[in-house]
């Protein structure tokens, strides 16, 4: 009976197998009259030949177990390929013939092919290729032959080889190329020379330290440039001049430790820059000068996160009246001066969250409105002193953040004026008190945290928009608290999250009062110490 089974087993195994052999080689249509197929563990362009009919337009070839080859035979029956994609092919050797032979070929993929060369002997002469992706290889190289012998060529893209070298004006017969990617290579010099049409350029990631714009003077329609992620320190000078119609340029995670104002320079005495994007992140810039940013009249997002920042002139963005978003956040920036932004009446965002500011005064945001600003960062700082009026050009403001400041009491002219505030947050501040008229000020507030400081007690809370409310690590009387969460109860306004230490009892909630009462004044609080005591559990 046991073996009979067994038997049975085996035998269902060999059909299994059997049908597995049968499925190893074969090409299916991805979807009827698409004309494009999937072909399985091919190992040789012969052995395609054998399936591509002549109305097949495109092929991509998965390999589980080999790489494939092209052999060195003719290869007639591919001549009319339009779309060949080896990227999961496991591998290609280019072989004598290379790819001579597929004469209509507009895409190739070529991504994780294990290439490390490729030479113009490999493509037909003058091809028709348009779109060429060769990323992740180990070509160590560009010649300008190879270049020469591909000039229908739209998109290339050279990311994630070991390239070092690109010969001189290696594009500059690609008269149709907008987009080139060489991220992720080895080049320590530009050398890419001129191109009359490329628009998309990427150096990013590669070991570049510095260089002249001049270099990049032959690419005149340029409108994005990605160099981060390089050991750039400085910037040369006048970059409009050699890319005129520049729209984004990201220098991120490099060490540039100034911005100079000559820096945007160009491209015309009077002709404001057309540059939208400037994305300066992650490097040492410690000073932001007088004007620096006045040329830049098209700016729509300026990116000066994680650097050294500790100074900025009031005039810095001054004339930037397109800016939508700000990023200022993780520098040394002790003081903001009076109308700062005042001038930034686009501006949407703007993160000044962990930093050092210690105040804010009146006149920060300018004496205007800022209609369009309705995100607005200050957590993460040292901020002592708050000027009851410093909001009072915010009044679209949606969501605040004020966490992890040093604030201690609370004005009923900073948020009054704020009428559509959604989100607000004072934690990890020194509060000891929040008034009834400041809570009442709030009332378009769905999102509230007060967690972290010094409360013992809170007025009645209306807050008819509220939804969620974080309220834990402070010195609450249990008495108070437990008025306050019946109220939050009743009114499905969630406080509890199930994995803070506070609500799994790990750290204390409340502090036990020998009184009667929750009492809602301060001078008896003190009186009682209860602050003192919470900080001894
Ligand atoms: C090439 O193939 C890779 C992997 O399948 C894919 O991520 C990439 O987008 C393809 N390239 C182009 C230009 O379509
Ligand atoms: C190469 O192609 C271009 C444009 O596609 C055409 O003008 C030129 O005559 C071709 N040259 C040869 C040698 O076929
Ligand atoms: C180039 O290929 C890389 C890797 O596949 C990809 O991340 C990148 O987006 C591509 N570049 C462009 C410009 O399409
Ligand atoms: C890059 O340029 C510098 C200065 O022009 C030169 O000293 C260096 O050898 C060049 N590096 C390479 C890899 O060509
Ligand atoms: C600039 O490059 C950084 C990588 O260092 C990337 O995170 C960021 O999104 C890029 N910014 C833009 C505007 O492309
Ligand atoms: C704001 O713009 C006006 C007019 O362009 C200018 O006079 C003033 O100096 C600017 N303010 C700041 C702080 O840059």
């Amino acid at each position: 009976m046991q073996s009979r089974q067994v038997l049975v087993l085996f035998l269902a195994t060999l059909a299994i197998s059997d049908v597995r052999t049968k499925e190893v080689q074969e090409c299916e249509e991805l979807s009827e009259h698409s004309y494009s197929y999937i072909c399985r563990e091919i190992e040789t362009f012969e052995q395609l030949q054998q399936y591509v009919q002549e109305d097949w337009q495109s092929v991509k070839i998965v390999n589980e177990h080999r790489a494939i080859e092209s052999d060195g035979q003719m290869l007639d029956k591919l001549s009319k390929l339009q779309q060949l994609d080896l990227s999961a092919a496991g591998g290609f050797t280019l072989g004598e013939r290379g790819l001579r032979d597929l004469i209509a070929l507009q895409q190739l993929n070529l991504s994780h092919s294990e290439l490390d060369e490729l030479h113009a002997k490999h493509f037909a002469d003058n091809a028709s290729l348009v779109s060429l992706d060769v990323s992740h290889n180990d070509l160590q190289s560009i010649e300008r032959t190879l270049m020469r012998q591909l000039p229908n060529l739209v998109y290339a893209n050279f990311s994630d080889n070991a390239i070092a070298s690109v010969e001189p004006d290696a594009f500059k017969d690609q008269l149709y190329l907008r987009h080139l990617d060489l991220s992720t290579n080895e080049q320590e010099n530009i050398t890419i020379g001129s191109n009359a049409n490329l628009r998309y350029l990427s150096i990013s990631n590669n070991n570049v330290r510095d260089f002249p714009w001049c270099r990049l003077r032959g690419l005149p329609r340029l409108e994005e440039l990605h160099l981060h992620s390089n050991w750039l320190e400085t910037l040369d000078m006048a970059i409009f001049y050699a890319l005129p119609q520049l729209r984004v340029l990201n220098v991120s995670n490099n060490n540039i430790y100034a911005i100079q104002r000559n820096l945007f320079v160009g491209p015309a005495p009077e002709k404001a820059p057309l540059l939208q994007v400037l994305d300066f992140s992650a490097n040492n810039v410690k000073l932001l000068e007088a004007d620096l940013f006045n040329r830049l009249q098209h700016l729509e997002a300026l990116n000066l996160h994680y650097n050294q920042i500790e100074k900025i002139a009031a005039s810095a963005f001054g004339r930037l009246s397109k800016l939508k978003s700000l990023h200022l956040q993780d520098n040394n920036i002790c003081e903001l001066p009076d109308e700062v932004f005042g001038n930034l009446t686009a501006l949407q965002l703007l993160d000044v969250s962990k930093n050092n500011i210690k105040q804010l005064s009146a006149n920060v945001f300018g004496s205007g409105v800022l209609r369009q600003l309705s995100w607005l960062d200050l957590s993460h700082n040292n901020i002592e002193q708050l000027h009851p009026l410093a909001f009072s050009s915010l009044p679209y403001l949606q969501q605040l953040r004020l966490a992890r400041n040093k604030l201690i009491s609370l004005d009923i002219r900073m948020f009054a004026p704020l009428r559509r505030l959604q989100l607000l947050t004072l934690g990890e501040n020194r509060l000891q008190d929040i008034e009834q008229d400041v809570l009442d000020t709030l009332d378009n507030v769905e999102q509230l945290e007060i967690n972290n400081n010094r409360l013992t007690f809170l007025a009645a809370l209306q807050l008819p928009q509220l939804r969620r409310l974080r309220i834990e690590g402070n010195p609450w009387q249990c008495l108070c608290l437990d008025e306050l969460t019946a109220r939050l109860d009743e009114r499905g306004v969630s406080y509890a999250s199930a994995n803070s230490a506070y609500y799994s009892g790990r750290k204390a909630l409340c502090v036990v009062t020998p009184l009667e009462q929750c009492i809602r004044d301060l001078e008896a609080v003190r009186a009682h110490r209860i602050v003192e005591s919470y900080e001894e559990i």
